[in-house]
């Protein structure tokens, strides 16, 4: 039987998940795991090879295709989609537009929750996306349900978009986040929902520092 640690922080886009995660992870010298790297690459390589959404084999013989690694020498998330690197182009607005249609494909999210579950095998990791607590990871060691005001959550989006994206508007970052809230909790795959046991961090008014307090001190009571 394994005993190592598995924090599962899930929530809606763009709430802080991936900070907390990788501060907490730091601290606990844990391995940190950005699901939706995952999903962000496969779209990424959907897009370029003109993959049929709507055609079965084609996403099949697309996915035998696409090799993914995490490199997290540092905490920030490195991710080769067939050894090419893809970090930065995975959070560029083609990749935004089509990642909530793709991963809500069910071959590409049984494919994807393979790979994270053999993650977590046998290793202490933090892992943040939207299923983690209720498909994956379904007997963490502790889940994280994080929630925050939709206009300060378009706000942070904005802000780390612009940098490299200067024609990029607040009302388009908003609409796109808005429209993958919708379709991460509509979707009938995996619905991004909170586990009974998970708890809730509303983080509209903490800070970074004070919300790894608080997991922190979740992490160290369980
Ligand atoms: O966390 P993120 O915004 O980078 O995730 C990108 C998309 O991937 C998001 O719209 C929903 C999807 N996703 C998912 O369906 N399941 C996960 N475990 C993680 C992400």
């Amino acid at each position: 039987m394994s005993n190592n640690i598995v924090v599962a922080i899930d929530g809606y886009s763009s709430c802080g998940k991936s900070t907390l995660a990788k501060a907490l992870a730091k601290k606990l010298h844990f391995i940190y795991v950005d699901s939706g790297a995952m999903y962000r690459a496969v779209t990424l390589y959907f897009l370029r090879n003109n993959i049929d959404l709507n055609n079965h084999q084609q996403i099949v013989d697309a996915l035998a295709h696409i090799h993914l690694n995490f490199h997290s020498r540092d905490y920030e998330t490195h991710i080769t989609l067939n050894d090419e690197e893809v970090s930065d182009e995975i959070r560029l607005m083609p990749v935004s537009e089509n990642v909530s249609t793709v991963s809500a494909i069910h071959e590409v999210r049984v494919e994807m929750v393979k790979q994270q579950q053999r993650m977590g095998k046998s290793k202490n990791i933090v892992m943040d996306g939207r299923d983690i607590g209720t498909a994956v990871f379904p007997n963490a060691s502790v889940k994280i349900f994080m929630t925050a005001d939709p206009y300060v959550r378009a706000e942070r989006r904005y802000k780390e978009l612009v940098v490299k994206n200067p024609d990029i508007s607040l009302e388009e970052v908003f609409e796109n986040l808005a429209h993958r809230d919708y379709q991460d909790t509509t979707r009938k795959e995996s619905p991004l929902v909170r586990a009974k046991d998970a708890i809730i961090l509303d983080n509209t008014n903490l800070t970074p520092d004070e919300q790894l307090a608080f997991a922190l001190a979740k992490v160290n009571q369980d």
